[in-house]
């Protein structure tokens, strides 16, 4: 199969027109949203919604999200209501929050992977929803890696991991917020399963108290049931290994350059994540700038381009504080290090 690539930002019509189809037809194509890109299927399509488990080397019990062009689509999907979904949904759709409630019968037992829940999200990339519309179906997908690579932010690292895999890779340039959608529970209290674009303080503002799941700063304790069957698989994985050192800037740096400086006397390559506020400590060493540690939003941004694009064998970066944004930082890049994080 040879993968075509069609730039939205050129051909927006032409290029969802026939995304559509594919969809329609029982394909899969990647597509831009404003988190990272999308794997998409037929979202009420089993056989279509088995080929993504197929192609990404996805665990079975792993379910996906399906995605709505219009908010009144729940109808169809979601069984209870319960109070929350509508101030949320009124304040954060379109947008990166996905929220869990009780399944209707509709939905085809491979997006759940069996569970009693369903996972719903309006995306607020202008191409996502057009494709959605166009196929006149809800879209499961996933991010479009690889099982256990970081997600994708750009269509390049799509191609580089579904090349000749899959017909079409739309091309929507870079994603806006580049971690995934938060994942909100609304079965029982209302939990974060997976913190992302939109924070736990923006929901709290909302709906008042929102829990956090004890996963998402914290490996899974053996042979625990994951809330959120995502967070118990591998993640987020470079090439290299990955090491994380929090505390204040100043120290974390210090600290860092001490490993930097051990690996070079081991012989291997390093390279530093660096913010705004400790690159010019890193003159000298091999380093990228990821963000700003007051805005932990660009540091999100940046994260999984720098986790794929690095090919050393050791990546040193900064923790932050889990507050805000900093919470989906810390998700993510706790787990591309397998929890291998230091305090200083
Ligand atoms: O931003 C995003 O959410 C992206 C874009 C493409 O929309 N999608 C994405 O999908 O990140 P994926 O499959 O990589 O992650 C979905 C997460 C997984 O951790 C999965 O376990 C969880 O959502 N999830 C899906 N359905 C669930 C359910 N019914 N109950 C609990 N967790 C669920
Ligand atoms: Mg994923």
């Amino acid at each position: 199969m040879t993968t075509q690539v069609i730039s939205t930002i050129a051909q927006a019509e032409a290029g969802t027109s026939l995304a559509a189809d594919y969809i329609r037809k029982g394909e899969l194509v990647a597509f831009p949203t404003e988190t990272v890109y999308g794997l998409g299927a037929n979202g009420l399509h089993e056989a279509a919604v088995q080929k993504i488990f197929e192609v990404k080397g996805r665990p079975d019990d792993n379910p996906l999200i399906l995605h709505l062009s219009k908010k009144s689509e729940v109808r169809d999907l979601w069984d209870t209501v319960p109070r929350q979904a509508q101030p949320l949904m009124d304040n954060f759709w379109p947008g990166p929050l996905t929220l869990v409630f009780r399944r209707s019968a509709r939905v085809p037992d491979a997006v759940t992977a069996g569970l009693p829940t369903v996972a719903l999200r309006m995306p607020q990339n202008k191409t996502a929803r057009a494709l959605i519309a166009k196929a006149g179906v809800p879209i499961a997908a996933p991010s479009a890696n690889l099982s256990g690579r970081p997600s994708p932010t750009k269509a390049e690292h799509v191609r580089e991991d579904f090349d000749g895999l899959i017909p079409l890779i739309l091309d929507g340039g870079l994603c806006r917020v580049g971690v995934e959608s938060t994942v909100l529970s609304l079965v029982g209290k209302p939990t974060i399963l997976r913190p992302g674009g939109i924070t736990r303080e923006m929901l709290e503002a909302v709906i008042g108290p929102v829990a956090l799941a004890e996963s998402v700063l914290a490996p899974l304790p053996d042979g625990q049931a994951a809330l959120s069957p995502g967070m118990k698989h591998k993640h987020y994985a470079p090439a290299g290994r990955v090491r994380v050192v929090t505390g204040a800037p100043e120290k974390a740096a210090a600290r860092i350059l001490a490993l930097a400086r051990q690996a070079e006397v081991e012989g291997l390559s390093c390279h530093i994540a660096a913010t705004t506020q400790t690159k010019a400590r890193y003159r000298g060493w091999p380093h990228t700038l990821v963000g700003d540690r007051d805005r932990p939003e660009t540091l999100c941004a940046n994260l999984f381009a720098l986790l794929r694009e690095t090919e050393a064998d050791l990546i040193l970066a900064e923790g932050i504080p889990p507050a805000d944004a900093g919470l989906a930082y810390m998700n993510r890049l706790l787990r591309a290090a397998g929890f291998d994080v230091e305090e200083v």
